[in-house]
């Protein structure tokens, strides 16, 4: 009998062998986790089905900053709920609203030792929940948010901000945001650009997280999900605009257009593991359907294989601690 010319399994013969050939790691570092605070709560209030995430208290919000910080995160993403919506997402742009002054509180608390980015769009803050402002037929108008973005931009930045996420899929958002932040002398900070964002079912948990007055859809302003073409034009559009960094959310359905993306940029890709994604997977964790920590630890090892630099995830801190450990 010939023997197999080749022996692919010599490199699993051992955990010390299988460590040492191992060709994608995750660092706490490379974990950003994203966080909410909503305005007027005392105390925060857990999210039915992302459980272990909440709304926090502007309190609890510092107190888990710290500890995610602790842990070894690589950044944090704020995500902000005012108490008062208006069509134009006012609180958005006013120094006193609830995402500035949540920036201004972590800033103040963990600063110095990580990076803090928030989220730059306006569906939080208007009644209507679009992403943007309306036009009078109640289409999304592109370019009269790209000024909403602008200041909202300058706004962040004053509270102290050192990356804006721009998520809305506004055309010109990366140019209109860079210029304004340039004109008002925060040069410094960065946009880490939603390139390709798709219309996702998958972000429904999130909805209740922001609790969320959306009706209808965003579909003329997300992506398809059915193209990956069009992340590569968003892709190159977002680097002649200034981009510093490049997303593409979701993760898991979309690990395709992530390396498409990782293979055309020269700046640092980043990949947003979303709350459908989180849900579903603590779900099954919680009926007995799967391991939790290795389901956890595979997601986010394909994540950065598919050629995410960092991954914008609920799992960050725990994770950090798991991969500090
Ligand atoms: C929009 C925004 C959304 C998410 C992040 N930013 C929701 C949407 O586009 O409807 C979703 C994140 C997640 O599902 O985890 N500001």
């Amino acid at each position: 009998m010939a023997f197999p010319s080749s022996r692919p399994r010599r490199l699993r013969t051992s955990a010390a062998m299988r460590r040492l050939v191992a060709q994608t790691s995750v660092s706490p570092r490379q974990l950003v986790l994203p966080m909410f605070v909503a305005e007027g709560r005392s105390e925060p209030v857990p999210i039915s089905s992302m459980p272990g995430v909440v709304q926090h208290s502007r309190e609890s919000l510092r107190k888990a900053a710290t500890d995610a910080v602790a842990a070894g995160v690589g950044g944090v993403m704020l995500f902000a709920v005012p108490q008062h919506k208006d069509a134009v997402g006012s609180q958005a742009l006013d120094e006193h609203g609830i995402l500035n002054q949540a920036i201004a509180d972590v800033v103040a608390e963990v600063g110095d030792q990580t990076v803090v980015m928030a989220d730059l769009c306006l569906d939080e803050f208007t009644d209507h929940g679009h992403c943007g402002v309306l036009a009078d037929d109640g289409s999304v108008d592109n370019d009269a948010t790209l000024a909403r973005y602008a200041a909202m931009a300058v706004a962040q930045a004053a509270a102290g901000v050192h990356v804006v996420g721009p998520s809305g899929m506004m055309d010109g958002q990366v140019g209109a945001i860079r210029a304004a932040l340039d004109s008002a002398g925060h040069s410094d900070v960065a946009i880490l650009a939603y390139t390709a964002k798709y219309a996702s079912a998958f972000y429904g948990p999130f909805r209740e997280a922001v609790s969320s007055t959306l009706q209808g859809d965003r579909r003329t302003y997300q992506q398809d999900p059915a193209n990956g073409l069009e992340a590569l034009r968003e892709a190159a559009l977002d680097l002649a605009e200034g981009a510093d960094m490049l997303l593409v959310k979701p993760a898991l359905g979309y690990l395709d257009v992530l390396r498409a993306v990782a293979e055309v940029s020269d700046v640092p890709v980043a990949a947003y593991n979303v709350s459908g994604e989180y849900a579903m997977l603590e779900a099954a964790a919680r009926a007995g359907y799967l391991e939790r920590e290795p389901a956890i630890l595979e997601v986010l090892t394909s994540i950065r294989r598919a050629g995410a630099d960092f991954v914008l995830t609920y799992w960050a801190a725990e994770a950090a601690g798991w991969l500090r450990a």
